[in-house]
């Protein structure tokens, strides 16, 4: 009843100028001002949009435009077709019309497994078709388009949907305030890559760096389906009364896949086994990175690592941003950097590592360009000769007779930008080789690709920082051409409009290329390929990689779209360092892992502005909780490694031996979430769907299934009010240590000087080592195992463990060793681990010397203590017992 009385205004005036009484309903569209809140679009749509159903053969339906109101922004195409398709439980519902853009990804489309189904049901029984997506076990419609508005136009596509619950999660690029969508109004978002910093500060809806046209929706009894529409152009989604979402995009496909789980985890699993699997990070990797960008010479930088060493926090990688460059021009190495290639030599004999930032932006009058044009290698073009800007382009002998279209980023001169769509691979073996090249001068490890929306700066809106100054004598800004259908659709989008349009600067260009440049030799479109553009440079920088360095390595990537995480981990760009951006931040990680990008995390005490010891501190033990772990800033900013500050150094240096020191859990996610799929910082909902408490959980995460991690968030607080959904939960807190913490909200302590609350779930058996300064170190200590029983006394684990740096060709060849943890009490007392070494290979590996059990029932005794039935010796002065806090404590080692 109540979703008959729901009545989703599609807006008819999304344009920031221009709307009024007259002008809406010179668009056929309906004006109702009155007592209607801003966030309800005053001018809509007449009801009636869409299309009827002409016929239908097996799984193919033929619409036709119905008699309704026609689409504002284009043509309606008369005829669409809307086919089915399945993959395994994966269900494909596919609208389009004659031969249209399909983005060039390769995902692996692998059928998925479900103990549930989807069906397609139809209704044709009005002139507005729709059709719904049924989960076949208890009938609910997951997807519902009987709400009406299906609009197909060349640039300009619509479809709307009733949702099953609010409980919606995903969507991105953007800077979500809570974990879960809001539904109270008409909420728009912008969905385009672009070089634009997140801002937490207040809601905002801006498209950041990458596209991720994705959500799950558990639904009211918790069960979870997600949804993928695979489409690379500039789009927007609104969330609506009903529930009910609208989401429009300006080419393309309304290709829409769904995965019916029925658990979070399960769902994601489906949607990676068909966009791809994250790569596997090199163990180093996972360990705690420093950066800043704005080092002045290598000495600064030497300066910083070794401050940080010297305060005991444990530190893997040193990062260097474009400052080592000269002249900002990647594969070249300024003289304030003279002496990094022994620097190099000198981290890695600390059993360090170091990642180098590159950019996409190639400066066309020096070796590297040079190279690139022998090698045949391309780069975005103009579609048309008589297009170039020729007063710029012939100021550069290499760029002189190319179409290449010229920009504008860090280098003093002009820039192009790598085309990684070329079909010869002529631009991808350069790129390669330009990396094997460098990385024979400076031995990097891991690869930082940055502004790779692409980012250029001053298009059409010539920025006076840049264009007046000396450093760049010869810079001029790109301007796009206006009378193109790429550069101005008659859609532009809230990624556009949210800023507002041409008449306030704001472009589909603005801060990128002209939307009309080509690629591929004129066989793609830059309006279509531009949300593509980091992911195809993360393809072949992780090539690059791989080949230079003979390493699995890492790979970070700002701007990325479905399947980047195979190839490419994340940070979360530009913030700033507020406590809004640290609360944020928390809820970004998440939803990069529900996109398959697990290797994620924020730039830790945060990128823009000043930082400030509280805020460092809280983000330094927030971070140590992602996995990927960089304090970050920019330039001009004070320094705010830990060092800076004896007491966020001291907590710094806690969080990480904790960090370090659990890292054998942490790398088994991954590995589970690369072989399997999955994710490894996870919402709290996702194991606990059925509690309504869990859905809307933003302030606490959790590593996979059995530790629970509860931020200081707030400036001032020296306490956590975490929610534990309903189980046992032991923390592992300095002062609650070991103990059971019952289920609900709970305060719990957190001055400064401690961990931030973790819990480990009952049930649980966790993999561990002795920390120590860096991941290589730790890797040689013994493992050791927690175990955390359950009600029963019961626990399970895994630890998965190779070399950490072999390239994963596949898993079935990969050398790994997997065990499996089993722990049973029985009521005759006895209480057996069994590990069952169910993977091996030569690999060598540490010996398990110590169990840590919580919550020990009975008495033990030592010389009872058997391994494989044999009696083994514990050192009784370093093993312990409490009978008060029921903690063993077996060491076999002194
Ligand atoms: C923009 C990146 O987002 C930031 O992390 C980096 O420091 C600057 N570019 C300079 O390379």
């Amino acid at each position: 009843l109540a979703r008959c009385q729901t009545q989703t205004r599609f807006d008819c005036f999304p344009e920031p100028h221009g709307a009024s009484q007259q002008a809406c309903e010179a668009r056929g569209c309906i004006w109702n001002q009155q007592s209607q809140p801003q966030s309800v679009p005053w001018c809509y749509m007449a009801p009636g949009v869409g299309y009827k159903l002409g016929s239908q053969s097996g799984a193919t339906y033929s619409l036709k435009k119905n008699s309704g109101p026609k689409n504002p922004w284009g043509l309606d195409f008369p005829d669409v077709q809307l086919t089915t398709k399945t993959y395994g439980s994966i269900l494909n519902v596919k609208i389009t019309s004659g031969q249209r853009y399909e983005p060039p990804v390769d995902f692996p489309k692998q059928p998925a497994t479900s103990s549930e189904q989807l069906t397609l049901s139809t209704d044709a029984s009005t002139d507005v078709f729709s059709f719904a997506v049924v989960r076949q076990s208890n009938n609910r419609k997951i997807f519902d388009t009987s709400i009406g508005g299906l609009i197909f136009s060349d640039q300009f596509i619509q479809i709307a949907t009733y949702l099953p619950s609010e409980n919606m999660y995903g969507w991105g690029e953007n800077t979500h305030q809570n974990i879960k969508h809001d539904f109270s109004g008409y909420l728009t978002w912008g969905m385009f890559a672009r070089d634009q910093p997140p801002n937490s500060g207040s809601l905002d809806t801006m498209n950041l760096y990458g596209v991720h046209p994705y959500y799950m929706l558990v639904e009211p009894d918790g069960k979870t389906h997600g949804v993928l529409i695979l489409n690379s152009n500039a789009q927007e989604v609104t969330t609506a009364p009903g529930p009910s979402l609208i989401y429009k995009t300006i080419g393309g496909n309304l290709d829409i896949y769904f995965f019916p789980g029925p658990t979070p985890e399960q769902v994601t699993q489906q949607y990676l086994s068909f966009i791809g699997r994250p790569f596997l990070p090199a163990y180093w990797s996972l360990g705690y990175q420093l950066s800043r960008y704005g080092y002045k010479n290598l000495d600064d930088v030497k300066a910083r690592i070794g401050a940080v060493r010297d305060a005991g926090v444990p530190i893997d990688i040193g990062v260097i941003d474009i400052d080592y460059m000269d002249r900002y021009k990647d594969f070249t190495t300024g003289s304030n950097f003279n002496g990094l290639s022994s620097y190099v030599q000198q981290m890695h004999d600390w059993s360090m590592k170091l990642i180098l930032i590159f950019d996409p932006a190639i400066e066309v009058d020096y070796p590297s360009f040079q190279r690139g044009i022998s090698a045949n290698a391309k780069f975005i073009e103009w579609e048309n000769a008589n297009q170039v800007m020729h007063s710029i382009q012939d100021m550069y002998p290499l760029a002189k007779d190319t179409k290449i279209m010229l920009g504008v980023v860090w280098p003093d001169n002009h820039v192009a930008f790598p085309d990684f769509f070329d079909p010869t691979s002529n631009t991808q073996n350069w790129w390669i080789s330009e990396f094997k090249n460098y990385r024979s001068q400076v031995a990097f490890d891991g690869i930082w690709i940055d502004m790779n929306e692409p980012s250029n700066f001053g298009t059409n809106d010539p920025h006076p920082w840049y264009f007046d100054n000396p450093d760049h004598p010869n810079a001029a800004p790109l301007f796009c051409p206006m009378n193109n259908s790429w550069d101005m659709p008659p859609y532009l989008t809230h990624s556009v409009w949210r800023f507002g349009d041409a008449s306030t600067g704001a472009y589909l260009a603005t801060n990128t290329l002209c939307l009309l440049a080509v690629q591929a030799n004129n066989q793609q479109r830059f309006y279509n390929t531009k949300n593509l553009y980091g992911l195809s440079e993360a393809i072949s920088t992780q090539q690059a990689l791989f080949q230079s360095t003979g390493k699995r390595g890492a790979v970070v990537s700002r701007s990325t779209f479905p399947s980047a995480g195979r190839y490419a981990g994340h940070w979360l760009g530009d913030n700033t360092a507020r406590w809004e951006d640290l609360r944020t931040s928390v809820i970004g990680a998440q939803e990069f892992n529900l996109f398959g990008i697990p290797y994620v995390g924020s730039d830790v005490c945060g990128f823009n502005g000043d930082s400030n010891e509280e805020l460092c501190l809280r983000w330094q033990q927030m971070g140590a909780f992602h996995s990927f772990f960089r304090n970050h800033n920019t330039i001009g900013a004070p320094p705010q490694d830990p060092a800076v500050w004896p007491s966020v150094a001291a907590a710094s240096k806690k969080a990480n031996l904790f960090r370090y020191q659990y890292l054998p859990y942490l790398f088994s996610l991954h590995f589970i979430a690369s072989m399997n799929g999955g994710t490894v910082v996870r919402p709290v909902f996702f194991e606990f769907p059925m509690d309504t408490e869990t859905l809307n959980l933003s302030e606490q995460f959790m590593w996979g299934k059995s530790m629970l991690i509860a931020p200081v968030l707030k400036q001032g607080a020296t306490s956590v009010n975490v929610y534990l959904p309903e189980d046992r939960w032991y923390s592992l807190s300095d002062m609650t240590y070991g103990i059971i913490v019952s289920e609900g909200y709970r305060t719990m302590s957190a001055p400064t000087t401690s961990l931030i609350p973790v819990f480990v779930r009952g049930g649980s058996i966790i993999p561990r080592q002795t920390p120590a300064i860096t991941t290589d170190a730790t890797r040689q200590n013994p493992f050791e195992a927690l175990v955390a029983p359950d009600a029963n006394g019961n626990a399970e684990g895994v630890l998965y463990w190779d070399d950490g740096e072999t390239i994963v060709k596949d898993f079935g060849s990969h050398p790994y060793h997997q065990w499996q943890y089993t722990y049973n009490f029985t009521s005759g007392g006895t209480t057996r681990l069994s590990i069952k070494h169910s993977k091996s290979t030569t690999v060598p590996v540490p010996t398990l010397d110590i169990l840590e059990i919580f919550d020990f029932r009975g008495t033990p005794d030592y010389r009872s203590f058997k391994l494989n039935g044999q009696t083994v010796n514990i050192n009784v002065q370093t093993s312990s017992y409490s009978p008060i806090t029921k903690r063993l404590y077996i060491s076999t080692k002194g």
